[in-house]
């Protein structure tokens, strides 16, 4: 598999044929890669990769959770409280990054955008799991609105594809930088001796980082500022929803 840190610049997009996208479009396929899909092949593999999502099941990489090598502190119950939510929050950003990069697949057009996004998203499942865990340590269930959230980003995912890469690239991008802004305030917000919230989130900050530093430099393009405050709008409706629900 292609790595992020070796993806090059793409060319501009040509004009693939139908046969062409459709063996393109197989974003986390299994193992065999010189395999074509049809159509209905990646439908039913988009919807294993979305129930996969859901219920908790999710593809991962070979990294370890950065909070297996964290002590435990106790925490007060309003400490637990919070830690818990905010992790739901995170858990629930996760979900609709999931649905955001799924949905990109099914539409971008070059092939080394594909495997870009196959890695991103495959660190995006990390991240997913790693919240989740400590969600539930914490005593927490995550968002009951998951699904809205990940059918939601899909749509919105697979509408930056078919804009075309340099705006999907610049989607992401922008997407990326505001997780880390945000992932910054929840670092402000947890208890202070929550090591291990605190060792997942920083490591998600970092590669959420390196996320939009690879979009940008393969080519994707700065949004529009209206386009921004809206994706900043969306993203507020959700945290401030997950927070409770
Ligand atoms: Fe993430
Ligand atoms: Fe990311």
């Amino acid at each position: 598999m292609q790595t992020l840190t070796s993806f090059t610049r793409p060319e501009q997009p040509t004009g693939h044929t139908c046969a062409e996208r459709a063996r393109l479009s197989n974003m986390n396929k299994p193992d065999d890669t010189n395999r074509q899909y049809s159509p209905v092949d990646q439908l039913l593999i988009g919807i294993d990769t979305g129930i996969r999502t859901l219920l908790g099941q999710p593809k991962i990489t070979e990294r370890s959770n950065p909070a297996q090598n964290q002590t435990g502190v106790e925490l007060s119950e309003a400490e637990r409280q919070l830690a818990g939510r905010l992790m739901r929050i995170n858990h629930a950003g996760e979900v609709a990054a999931q649905g955001l990069y799924q949905g990109q697949a099914l539409t971008a057009r070059l092939p080394q955008i594909r495997q870009q996004m196959e890695r991103a998203a495959l660190e995006e499942n990390d991240h997913l799991d790693w919240c989740e865990k400590r969600a539930k340590e914490l005593g927490t269930h995550v968002s009951a609105l998951n699904p809205v959230w990940y059918a939601g980003s899909a749509t919105i995912g697979a509408l930056a594809g078919l804009a075309g890469d340099k705006w999907s690239l610049g989607f992401v991008a922008e997407t990326e930088k505001q997780v880390v802004k945000h992932l910054e305030k929840h670092l402000g917000q947890l208890p202070e001796h929550d090591n291990k919230s605190r060792a997942i989130l920083e490591q998600m900050k970092k590669d959420e980082g390196r996320h939009a530093t690879v979009a940008l430099e393969a080519g994707g393009t700065e949004l529009p500022r209206p386009v921004k405050k809206l994706m900043g709008l969306t993203s507020k409706i959700m945290t401030r929803t997950a927070f409770w629900v």
